[in-house]
């Protein structure tokens, strides 16, 4: 378990690192399809750190926290691809120019994120207990991960 511990302790640590970013402020002039994917983003950070408190203990295991939070990911995660239109990036976007010159790529890490969700979520209504939707948890976040590090480009 002290593996599963230390990955989980980084993906608290990533998803405490995305939300330092004033969000009002970091969000102010953003429109259209940019606005929506930063909230789409938000979202899903938010389900993640919510599903992140039972993982690590902080909370009492729910499954329904994991169908509900997990599904809100299924969600968003199959809207990415149609949120980055192309060429209408904006100034205060951190989306990288590879996306649209990798973009086969970008959707296939979309389409995984999505497809981890469904796993966690299945799982969970099918009764899995704490230590299975961790792993799947863990998984799930390595969809986040791959794509911030090749099309999210730091500020
Ligand atoms: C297929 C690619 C991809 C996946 C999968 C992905 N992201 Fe992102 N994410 C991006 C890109 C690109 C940006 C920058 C968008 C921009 O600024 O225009 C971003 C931005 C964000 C932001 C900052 C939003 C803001 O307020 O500006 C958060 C938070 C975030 N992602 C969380 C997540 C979480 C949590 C997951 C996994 C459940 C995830 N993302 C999955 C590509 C992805």
């Amino acid at each position: 378990m002290i593996n599963i511990a230390k990955k989980i302790t980084a993906i608290v640590m990533m998803l405490v690192g995305l939300s330092s970013v004033p969000t009002v402020s970091a969000h102010e002039g953003a429109t259209g399809v940019v606005k929506q994917r930063m909230g789409a983003m938000s979202d899903m950070a938010d389900a993640m750190k919510a599903m992140a408190l039972v993982v690590k203990g902080k909370q009492g295991f729910d499954s329904v926290l994991f169908t509900e939070n997990g599904g809100i990911i299924v969600g968003h995660s199959d809207m990415i691809p149609s949120l980055f239109t192309q060429g209408l990036e904006q100034d205060m976007s951190e989306a990288s120019p590879a996306i649209w010159q990798q973009w086969d790529d970008f959707v296939s890490i979309s389409i995984r994120t999505k497809t981890d969700a469904e796993d966690l979520v299945q799982m969970a209504q099918e009764g899995g207990e704490l230590r299975p939707l961790t792993k799947q948890f863990v998984k799930l976040s390595g969809g986040c991960k791959a794509c911030h590090k090749a099309y999210r480009k730091k500020k």
